[in-house]
């Protein structure tokens, strides 16, 4: 495939000082420490997902990754009120990553300091990230998208959603990304802790029925199509605001989970499984790269 824009790519690189321009997608949940330092010592970039931890667990995690990595990695936070400045974290100097899924937000983000925008196309799985409109119809594909906000904004972009093998990877940049992120093709990797139910969602037929749904959470995200989602999904008005929702449904998914079924269980996963692998993450990581 013909490098269309050699420059930015290397320059994403630079920016973050990665080797491989393939961030490994936060996925709160079902990853720590291990698969973060598993990708960030292969060369791209490992990510910590935040939204679940409390901030002791934060520092632990940040610093069983420093003990075992001397490359940058990625910590993640879900944001829904506008960041307090804060000396001490600006000592730290962080570059700023942040998901928009249509080109207005991509512009909201540029206009607002962020460093980096990653393209969260509708195939992606977990939560969406949108935040300027509650409206899913103005939620496009990642290789609709991602065209459109490269040529709106001007910092590096970097496609999410969809993407699964060293084809797509070499596809999304030949098309303009700066970088890629992949999440769904790393949730079999030994250094996940995805759950038994999840696992075996991921490796069933069940995987090529995924669908947008708020039920589990109270907030759009995509997962695999199970029972509660059949039944009372995908959207629901009467669902409870995000994050209560998962509360709510709390007792069902236990008990259901306790019997090996995940009938009630947030089972998150994009479009495309079919990059799932039970490989280390490091591994997973150079194919990923190979066509680069
Ligand atoms: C299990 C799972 C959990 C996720 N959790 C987060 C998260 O905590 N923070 C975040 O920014 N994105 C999260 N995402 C979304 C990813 O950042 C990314 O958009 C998505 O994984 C890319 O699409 P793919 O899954 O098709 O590779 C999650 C995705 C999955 C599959």
């Amino acid at each position: 495939l013909p490098d269309l824009k050699p420059h930015r790519r290397s320059a994403l690189c630079d920016r973050l000082g990665i080797e491989l321009p393939i961030i490994q997608a936060p996925m709160a949940g079902v990853q720590g420490s291990a698969l973060a330092v598993a990708v960030s010592n292969a060369g791209g970039l490992g990510s910590l997902p935040c939204a679940l931890l409390m901030p002791d667990a934060i520092r632990g995690d940040i610093s069983a990754i420093t003990a075992h990595t001397s490359q940058p990695y990625n910590v993640n936070f879900f944001c829904h009120t506008a960041p307090v400045a804060d000396a001490g974290r600006e000592a730290w100097r962080p570059i700023i990553i942040s998901s928009a899924t249509t080109v207005d937000e991509a512009r909201w983000l540029e206009a607002h300091g962020v460093d980096v925008i990653v393209a969260q196309g509708l195939e992606a799985g977990g939560h969406r990230g949108h935040f300027l409109s509650d409206d899913l119809t103005l939620q496009a594909g990642t290789f609709a998208l991602l065209p459109q906000i490269l040529r709106a904004v001007r910092v590096p972009v970097v496609a999410a959603g969809g993407i699964a093998d060293a084809a797509g990877v070499a596809a999304a940049m030949a098309l303009g990304a700066d970088g890629v992120q992949i999440g769904t093709s790393y949730l079999l990797c030994p250094e996940a802790t995805t759950s038994a139910v999840h696992r075996a969602a991921l490796k069933s037929e069940s995987a090529r029925h995924t669908a947008v749904t708020n039920v589990l959470t109270g907030r759009p995200a995509r997962g695999i199509v199970n029972r509660l989602i059949a039944s009372v999904g995908p959207m629901s008005a009467t669902v409870p605001p995000f994050p209560l929702a998962a509360a709510a449904v709390g007792p069902l998914r236990a008990k259901a989970e306790g019997q090996g079924n995940g009938d009630y269980s947030s089972l998150w996963s994009g479009q495309n499984a079919s990059g799932c692998r039970e490989v280390p993450a490091a591994d997973l990581t150079r194919q990923l790269a190979e066509r680069l």
